[in-house]
Parts: structure tokens; sequence; C-alpha cells
């Protein structure tokens, strides 16, 4: 049995994997659980696995939980030292990172050190500290599996591929709600219309990643980590009908397209059963319905979070984590009904233009780096929501 860490357990990309686990019985011990308040899901899922460890965002969740399930046996943890301790448990072979964002990066990097494979969905770790992850895969021989449907497909595509044959990935997107919603109405997005996904359910921050088309920057700044491609050769395409995962053109012209249904447990089976294939449990592509491939190059002007992280990537150095801490902030913003859906890519504009650029050389620096670009990010924010206000 294959001992499973999972970050972020509660969340979409969790129950998705403990649904993949469940397919596949004998195959996988569920060996740590991490999540952050939702105390109800997580006591479901101890009291069905009960792992060795378990780890909540803050004591006062910890308190709940205990009040839910017999923690008897089961290490019971809180904060990041929690997710760091599910995330290094010496029976887990593979760690899931499948929570949200930065806090996801200590335990993430901690358990590559660890040596641990890892299966990745949280990709705000990588654009953050892609080098440094990267290196401590190659030290400790880890590795680092993507769950991205986009990158699950290159990863495939690249399979064997020598890397000089390779002429560009391309990167395809669904374009969100708003692809054919003219520019002028988008100060009037509402928080509802944003969280619309034409084709995926997902979590809240990555459906708003979706609509600004920060999503898809933030896959290039991760494609070019993983495969070790420059930005320069990354193309996006937005492709509404997400049956093309993604594609790898070779350099003799040749196009290698991974197609599949819109459903995450085909990526996470990919990453937990690397490298061998295992009979899925989901239905595959319907070919007897009429099926149409529709491929466009994305507006820049209509979204220029797409533009803003291929500049954050161009820039290096801690610009990355400063472009993710200022896309979290204001994404929190936009769903708290604090910032307008224009005020993203504004705001983010705002924190690259300001925040000075350093090397990476420690885990620290890119942890300072976010600090201070989200201190930034907040008070450009601020700013704009006083300046629409008097407007
Ligand atoms: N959903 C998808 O289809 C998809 C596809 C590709 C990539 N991804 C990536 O996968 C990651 C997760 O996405 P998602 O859609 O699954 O998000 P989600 O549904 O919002 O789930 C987020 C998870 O992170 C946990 N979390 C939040 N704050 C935490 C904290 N302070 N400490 C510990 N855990 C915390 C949440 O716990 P609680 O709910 O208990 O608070 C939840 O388990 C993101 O990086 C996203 O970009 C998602």
């Amino acid at each position: 049995m294959k001992g499973l860490a999972i970050l972020g357990s509660t969340g979409s990309i969790g129950a998705n994997v403990l649904r993949v686990v469940d397919a596949f019985p004998g195959r996988f011990e569920v060996t740590g659980l991490a999540a952050g308040r939702n105390v109800e899901e997580l006591a479901a899922q101890v009291a069905r696995h009960r792992p060795r460890v378990v780890s909540v965002a803050d004591p006062e969740s910890l308190e709940r939980l205990g009040r839910l399930v017999d923690l008897s046996g089961v290490r019971a943890l809180a904060g990041t030292d929690g997710m760091v301790e599910v995330a290094t448990e010496p029976a887990a072979r593979m760690v899931v990172a499948s929570a949200v964002g930065a806090v996801g990066l200590v335990p993430t990097y901690r358990a590559l050190e660890a040596g641990k494979d890892v299966a990745l969905a949280n990709k705000e770790t990588l654009v953050m500290a892609g080098e440094l992850m990267l290196a401590r895969a190659r030290e400790t021989g880890a590795r680092l599996l993507p769950i991205d449907s986009e990158h699950c497909a290159l990863h495939e595509c690249l399979d064997g591929r020598r890397p000089e044959d390779v002429r560009r990935l391309i990167l395809t997107a669904s374009g969100g709600p708003f692809r054919n919603r003219p520019r002028e109405s988008f100060l009037g997005i509402t928080r509802e219309e944003a969280l619309a996904h034409p084709t995926w359910r997902m979590g809240p921050k990555i459906t708003i990643d979706s609509a600004t088309l920060m999503n898809k920057g933030l896959e290039v700044i991760e494609a070019h980590f993983l495969f070790g491609v420059p930005a320069a050769r990354i193309d996006v395409l937005i492709h509404p009908q997400s049956a093309v995962h993604s594609m790898v053109e070779l350099v003799d012209g040749t196009v290698l397209a991974q197609l599949g249904v819109t459903d995450m447990r085909m990526p996470i089976q990919y990453a937990l059963s690397y490298p061998e294939k295992w009979e899925a449990a989901i239905p595959g592509m319907d070919f007897g319905q009429p099926l149409s491939l529709d491929f466009a190059p994305p507006d820049r002007e209509r979204f220029p979070c797409l533009a803003l992280a291929y500049r954050a990537l161009e820039l290096g150095g801690t610009a990355p984590a400063a472009l993710n801490a200022a896309n979290e902030e204001a994404v929190a913003a936009f769903l708290d009904g604090r910032a307008p859906f224009l005020a993203i890519p504004e705001s983010i504009q705002d924190v690259l233009e300001g925040e000075p650029c350093s090397p990476v050389a420690t885990l620290e620096d890119v942890l300072a780096a976010d600090r201070r670009a989200r201190e930034r990010a907040r008070q450009a924010l601020a700013r704009r929501t006083v300046a629409r206000a008097i407007h």
C-alpha cells in the first residue's frame, strides 16, 4: 500500500483525491489529512480513513474537530507546523499538495526536502518558489507530478521525448465565463457571474483566477518550472470545449494533443498511479456525440492578468511570488465584496511595478517577498476602492 498524505483534503481536489483512493481499495493508506476550517468534512474523513496524523488551520478548529470525531491514536495538530507534520510523516510516500494558495508552500517544500513524491495541484507554491522546489526534488530524488489537467496533458505528451525535439508547449484555456463579454461591461461583473465557470466545478479562488485568466498565467509559470521550457516557447490558446487539455508541438511540426473528459479524477489518478496506468472508474470520451474543437488566441487587452504573469516570469527572482501574493489578496477582496473585478489586474500591476524584485536563494526570501507584496497589494486595493467611491 502506498502511504498518501493529503494537504487540503476538504477541498474540491482533496475530495476527488479521496474518491480515487476509494476507487482502488488496497492500493493506498491515507497516512495524513490536512485541512483548514471545514472540520465537519474533515471529521468524516478521519472517521473513514483513520490517518496517523491530522492537521487544521488553527487551535480553535482543532478543538471543534476533537468534539466531532474520536482522535485516539491520531496525532492531531494545527497551523503550518501541523501541515508540515502531515507532509513529512515517515509512512507517507506521496504527498498530494491540494491546499489553496501560499499556505501550502512550506509543507510542500518540506515534503520534497524529505524525499516524498509530490502530486501537485497547489500551483501557487511552484509559482512562488519554482527553482527552490525543483532543486530540492533533484537533490532528494523526489518526483514532482502535476495534477493540473493541462500539465498532466503536457507530462503525458512529453513522456520519453528529448527536450531538443520540442518546439513549444500550448496550454489550452476554456476562456472562463467572460470569454465573449465586452470589456465595457467588466466594471459591473458580480461575484456570482465570476463564480459561474462554464466547464469545471472548482474551489472559489481558482474559479475567479479562471475568470481573469490569471489561472492560465500561473499555469504558464508552472509549466516553465515543471518542464524547463522558457516562457517564449509556452503559448496559450482559448479552447471553449475543454476537451483538449493541452498540446506539445515538436520541431518537425507534429502536434501532440491529450484529450479527456472534464473530470479531475483523471489527472489525479494519473499522478497517483504514475508511471502505471490503472483501469479508470470514469466514463471516457463519448465520440458518438458530435465534437467540434475550436482554438483561438486569448484577448490580452480584456484579460491583462495573462500578460502580467508572463511579465513576472520575465522579471524572475521574487517577481512570481509577488504576482501570486498580489493576486491572492485581490481575489480575496473581490470575493468578500471589498473590490470590483477590474481591481484585480490593476492592483497586481501596481505591485509588480512597485515591488523591487530580488534573487531567490532561500525559502525565507520567498516568504519575505510574499509578505511585502501582500502589504503593497492591500494598499493598492484600498486606494482603488476609495478612488471608485469618490468618482
Ligand atoms: N479544483 C480544481 O479542479 C483544480 C484544478 C487544478 C488545480 N487546482 C488547484 O488546486 C488547489 C486547490 O483547489 P480547490 O479547487 O480544491 O480549492 P478549494 O476547494 O477551495 O479547497 C482548498 C483546500 O485548502 C484548504 N485550506 C485553506 N486554507 C487553509 C489553511 N489555512 N490551512 C490548511 N488548509 C487550508 C481548505 O480547507 P477548508 O475547506 O477545510 O478550510 C481546502 O481543503 C488550488 O491551488 C488550485 O489552483 C484545482
